[in-house]
């Protein structure tokens, strides 16, 4: 079965075609990164706009590069949410009109479950059931994932999602957007010890996140280090996100080795764009390591978002048989994760 998937929830346009057997065919991948630096964060609009100039070439190029025809794909599947509504609508009608006139099912398919399912793309990757940890741009969550569609909730961010704070701070520090990396390379030149921000919510009993003190904490610590004419030296800059990298990744260290302890899985799965980071990789097999427990993470490529876990998601649901009979264009913008069922014949 051949699966062709379609990401178009933020600012990323992701094609991807998946072989259940064969695995990954093919697959494409337009940023949108510097169309939207310049305004410091995703504009929308013309997020919306840039997938329709992108999403029908991309298809044809990875139909094309894969050697593959229209008559030999088995289902669309598409990102349904959550994201930006007219980002959505663009993979959604693309999706649905495809399928159509393809005369195959269109698959309407979860983003953070595409992140979560991501490391199960690899040969080798972990199997039901684990404990996921997924950080993006748009969210933070822990959960016990029982099996495909099966995700039980065990905590979340109150405020900021890992992902937004880094892209937050990046932004207050002249870093440009996306903030993550750059943290993260600007870290690398940063003394360990020079600052101590706080690992919020790690002091009372529970698995939920807040990021957004961290924020303010950035803040007055750059504060306190400008010279008389306002400047921050290059040395306090990374001293400072230095701090702050390790204070995001202390934090959610502790909170999954809570949920190990609170679940008794002996498999952590993490995944979304913050992923990514390589300290947070390093602490968490190294803290973890230690309990025993396994940790597994997508390769680089398939942390941000990216087509190939769209369709990988769409390709597990419908070979355990979940099919579309609704012709209906329909996204949804705020889905809760903990909302997703396990396959099912019949979907909206
Ligand atoms: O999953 P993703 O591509 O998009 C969403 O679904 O949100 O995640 C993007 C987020 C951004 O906030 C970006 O700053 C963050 O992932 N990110 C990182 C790193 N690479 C990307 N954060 C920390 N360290 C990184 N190396
Ligand atoms: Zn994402």
């Amino acid at each position: 079965m051949i699966i062709l998937g379609i990401e178009t929830s933020c600012d990323e346009t992701g094609i991807a075609l998946y072989h259940t057997d064969k695995g990954l065919l093919g697959q494409a991948l337009f940023s949108q990164v510097e169309l939207h630096a310049l305004y410091g964060g995703v504009v929308p609009e013309l997020a919306s706009r840039d997938h329709v100039r992108r999403v029908l070439p991309l298809i044809r190029q990875v139909l094309e590069e894969a050697g593959c025809q229209p008559e030999d794909i088995d289902g669309v599947a598409y990102t349904a949410g959550p994201g930006l509504a007219g980002a959505l609508l663009v993979g959604a009608s693309t999706a649905r009109a495809l399928a159509f006139g393809w005369g195959v099912p269109a698959l309407p398919v979860h983003h953070m479950e595409g992140h979560l399912l991501a490391p199960l793309l690899e040969e080798g990757g972990p199997q039901f059931p684990f404990v996921a940890l997924l950080v993006s741009g748009g969210h933070t969550l822990l959960l016990e994932a029982k099996s495909l569609g099966q995700y039980i909730p065990l905590g979340e961010s109150v405020d900021d999602a890992a992902g937004e704070a880094f892209d937050k701070v990046a932004k207050m520090m002249g870093l440009g957007y996306p903030g993550g990396p750059r943290i993260a390379a600007l870290a690398e030149k940063g003394k360990p010890a020079r600052f101590t921000f706080p690992r919020p919510m790690t002091d009372r009993p529970g698995l939920d996140f807040s990021f957004s003190g961290l924020k303010t904490f950035a803040m007055n610590t750059m504060s306190r280090c400008r010279d008389a004419d306002g400047k921050l030296s290059d040395q306090d800059m990374a001293d400072i996100a230095r701090a702050f990298e390790e204070a995001v990744v202390e934090t959610l260290v502790i909170k999954c080795r809570r949920a190990m302890e609170q679940t008794g899985q002996k498999t952590l799965v993490m995944a979304g764009g913050v992923s990514a980071n390589k300290r947070l990789r390093a602490r968490l097999a190294q803290a973890l390591g230690e309990k025993n427990v396994r940790v597994f993470y997508p390769r680089q490529e398939y942390c941000t978002d990216n087509g190939a876990m769209i369709a990988f998601a769409g390709a597990l649901r419908m070979a355990a048989g979940e099919h579309a009979e609704s012709l209906a264009i329909s996204v949804r913008p705020r889905w809760p994760l903990a909302e997703l069922q396990p396959p099912q014949g019949t979907i909206g």
